[in-house]
Order: C-alpha cells, then sequence, then structure tokens
C-alpha cells in the first residue's frame, strides 16, 4: 500500500533522517517508534512532501514522491498532524464539515459514521473544540480525516498528553479502522503501539535501527530495555 524507499531529509546542513525504508500492507497497522527528537515527526512530513526530501515514495503503486501536499492527500494518503491541529474555535460538527472539504456531496452519510465510531463526539456535536479533553480532540482529529475518505491514515503521536484509559479508547477505534484504512502509527509510547500493531520500525538518529513482527519487538530486550522500561 506504501513503500518508502532510501528517504533522506536535511534541515540546512543538519541530517534528520538517512536511508529510511518503510512498507506498510493493506489491513495492517505499522508502527515507527522512537525517543523524542528521533525523526518520526519528519518521517510523515517528507512522505507528504510538507518538507523537503529525498527518495522514493510509492502509494497504491503510483510513485508520489513529487507530488504536492494537497495532491497526495486528494489521492487518499492523510496525515493526523501531532498535537491534532484541531480547530478550536468550531464546533465539533462544524471541524468535520472542514474534514469533507472536497467532498461534501456525502456529508451527512460520512459524518453519521464518524458519530457511530465516535459516540462521545456525538454528545458533543455542537461543543467548541477547544473545550474537548485531549482524548476528545484527538477522536475529532481522526475523525475529520475520515471525513475525506482516505485510503490509508498517517497518525502522528495520537497517545500524547491522554490518560491510559483514553489511550486505550483512542487505540481501539485505531484497531477497528485497519482492515478498511492501513495505518502508519508513530509514537513515543511503544509499549502501546507495538500493542495493536502488525508490524514495527525502531527510529534511532534519523536511521531505522531495528524492524520486526510487532510482538517480536515487545519481545526483544534491547527494544524492552530502551523504550519499555526493562
Ligand atoms: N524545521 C526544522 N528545522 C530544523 N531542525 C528540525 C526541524 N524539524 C525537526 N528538526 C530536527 O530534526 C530532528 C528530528 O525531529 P522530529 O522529526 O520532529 O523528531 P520526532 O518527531 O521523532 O520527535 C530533531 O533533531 C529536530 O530538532
Ligand atoms: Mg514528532
Amino acid at each position: 500500500m506504501l513503500k518508502v524507499e532510501d528517504l533522506e531529509v536535511k534541515y540546512g546542513v543538519i541530517s534528520a533522517l538517512r536511508g529510511i525504508n518503510l512498507n506498510v500492507k493493506a489491513g495492517s497497522i505499522v508502527t515507527l517508534i522512537g525517543a523524542n527528537g528521533a525523526g518520526k515527526t519528519s518521517t510523515l512530513n517528507a512522505i507528504v512532501n510538507s518538507v523537503k526530501k529525498s527518495g522514493k515514495v510509492i502509494f497504491n503503486g503510483n510513485n508520489i514522491s513529487k507530488l504536492k501536499t494537497d495532491k497526495i492527500v486528494k489521492s487518499g494518503l492523510c496525515l493526523v498532524p501531532e498535537g491534532r491541529k484541531i480547530f478550536i474555535n468550531l464546533t465539533v460538527h462544524e471541524n468535520l464539515k472542514m474534514g469533507a472539504f472536497n467532498n461534501s456531496e456525502n456529508f451527512d452519510e460520512l459524518s453519521h459514521k464518524v458519530y457511530e465510531r465516535f459516540p462521545r463526539l456525538k454528545q458533543k456535536i455542537n461543543q467548541m473544540g477547544g473545550t474537548l479533553s485531549g482524548g476528545e480532540q484527538q477522536m475529532l482529529a481522526i475523525g475529520r480525516a475520515l471525513m475525506g475518505e482516505p485510503r490509508m491514515l498517517m497518525l502522528d503521536e495520537p497517545s500524547l498528553g491522554l490518560a491510559p484509559k483514553i489511550i486505550g479508547e483512542v487505540f481501539e477505534i485505531i484497531t477497528e479502522l485497519k482492515e478498511d484504512i492501513p495505518i502508519l502509527l508513530v509514537e513515543q509510547n511503544a509499549f502501546a503501539a507495538l500493542q495493536i500493531a502488525d508490524y514495527g520500525y525502531v527510529l534511532e538518529n534519523g536511521e531505522i535501527s531495528l524492524e520486526d513482527e510487532a510482538k517480536n519487538l515487545l519481545g526483544n530486550d534491547a527494544v524492552r530495555a530502551k523504550y519499555l522500561g526493562g
């Protein structure tokens, strides 16, 4: 579904990513884990061309390496950014409308589906985005992305700042999505991410240091020591 080959990103003279290769298959959750500053966000931004990069990105059999960000999104590859970035001065419902910008004729049907998936959002349909809890804002960010009927989602640290119980709720919804919409999940919370992922990559200082089935990474001594608290 998504294949990334030899991705490189430089900020000025500083090399942030070197030789990144990733593969996301249909029907799966793939996680990219790594510490703060490892280059996780840069990887996602490079895939959607919102930072300058070199390397090759194939999505659904098409080479999208040189496409502009908006064209990539229209082709069905949607990024839910770090820090959610919902509209705080718009209601829940209006936020969903913004997500349906190129799909307004299906708005009623699509928003109905989002509210079915996220009953918490349905209860707060007319509440301002900025007054939602962190978990609800994350649900809204994912819901807004779904309004564009993406063929694949990339999520940048959806668990950041959330209480464990809410992380569980959000991650359960992510798991439900994967059959229809494969997911590239970027996380510092390695334990939570590896529990729902099928496959994982470990990013260290701009390079992939390890990759394996998620269950093997959960059992890997080096990964346990470094990312899972021993
Ligand atoms: N716009 C930028 N300009 C310069 N350096 C940046 C920029 N964005 C990120 N970096 C640097 O690149 C490295 C990787 O950052 P980032 O991709 O945000 O990591 P992560 O998401 O894993 O925390 C860090 O050292 C960060 O300081
Ligand atoms: Mg980041």
